[in-house]
């Protein structure tokens, strides 16, 4: 197995290949064309191999890359191609709110399925998306990742900042053996949120280490709220913990200010990324690519 690490996810595809008992790995040559249009190039032939290409799509750019990647290595004559996407762009409008919008997520999945033979990603915004794939697709959690980093670390209580992050925060309480609760969140705008304790179920956190559990962590909007409440309520220590940080503007600076710790996974390159999902991605691999 080969694997492609393009630009957006370079050291993420190194680490999956050291997973695959260090996999032969190659970055691809890019530049750009006088005009501004992108030209990628891999190395060599690639006749009957199977080739893993891993490339977040956060930006157009990143997308695009993909894409040239992708037919470049069918060209070069793969036998298999496995198109890894750790941060899956796009996947928030995956339904229609008004007439007239595309279904985005969906749109994504044509395109970026096109030449691939199986697609993985890890934690999609919304589980139905993968729904979407008409090649065989899956999902890796970030969750076992940052579990395997928070049982190195004091933890004593586990919190989704919303009830939409049940089954996260469940799951990684069963991994820590640790307890949990949501907390009740109202969206204002984009970048505004309104958060309360539950009604009942909350779990006492005075004086607790209290690790805040999330998805995505985008204007830092609703961890900032969050842990001013768990604060309010008397936490001991507070940290943050998601699998994509993207952190637009000051957002980590903003979450640094009124959290002692904040953790990503490396889905995204940023200043929290402690946490590896490049084992849960080579499991499936692995799972796909027996040998
Ligand atoms: C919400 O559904 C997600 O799980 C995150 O809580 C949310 O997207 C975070 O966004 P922000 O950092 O902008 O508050």
């Amino acid at each position: 197995m080969h694997v492609i690490g393009g630009t957006a996810s370079t050291a993420l595809a190194e680490r999956v290949s050291r997973e695959l008992g260090n996999a032969p790995f190659a970055i691809p040559f890019i530049k750009r064309f006088p005009d501004g249009e992108m030209y990628v190039r891999v190395g060599g032939r690639m006749e009957g191999d199977e080739v893993v290409i891993v490339q977040s799509t956060r930006t157009d750019s990143d997308l695009l890359e993909l894409l040239l990647l992708e037919d470049a290595v069918r060209e070069a004559g793969a036998r298999r191609i496995m198109v890894v996407v750790p941060y899956f762009g796009y996947a928030r409008q995956d339904r229609l709110f008004f007439p007239g919008e595309p279904v985005s997520a969906r749109a994504l999945c044509r395109h970026v399925e096109l030449d691939a033979d199986a697609v993985i990603t890890v934690d999609l915004h919304s589980a139905q998306t993968l729904a979407h794939f008409t090649k065989p697709a899956f999902e890796a959690s970030g969750i076992p990742a940052i579990a395997r980093l928070l049982r190195e670390r004091p933890t004593d209580v586990l919190v989704s900042p919303d009830r939409g992050g049940i089954e996260r925060v469940r799951r990684m309480s069963q991994l820590l053996d640790k307890p949990w609760f949501a907390l009740e969140k109202r969206r204002i705008d984009s970048e505004h949120v309104e958060l309360s304790l539950p009604a009942s179920d909350a779990v006492p956190v005075r004086g607790k280490q209290v690790v805040l559990v999330d998805d995505v962590i985008t204007t830092g909007g609703t961890i900032v709220e969050a842990s001013k409440l768990l604060k309010s309520e008397g936490a001991g220590a507070i940290s943050a913990a998601c699998t994509h940080g993207l952190f637009l503007r000051d957002a980590f600076e903003r979450i640094k200010a009124v959290t002692d710790e904040v953790y990503s996974t490396d889905t995204l390159g940023n200043p929290a990324e402690k946490a590896s999902v490049a084992p849960d991605i080579a499991a499936i691999l692995r799972r796909q690519v027996p040998s």
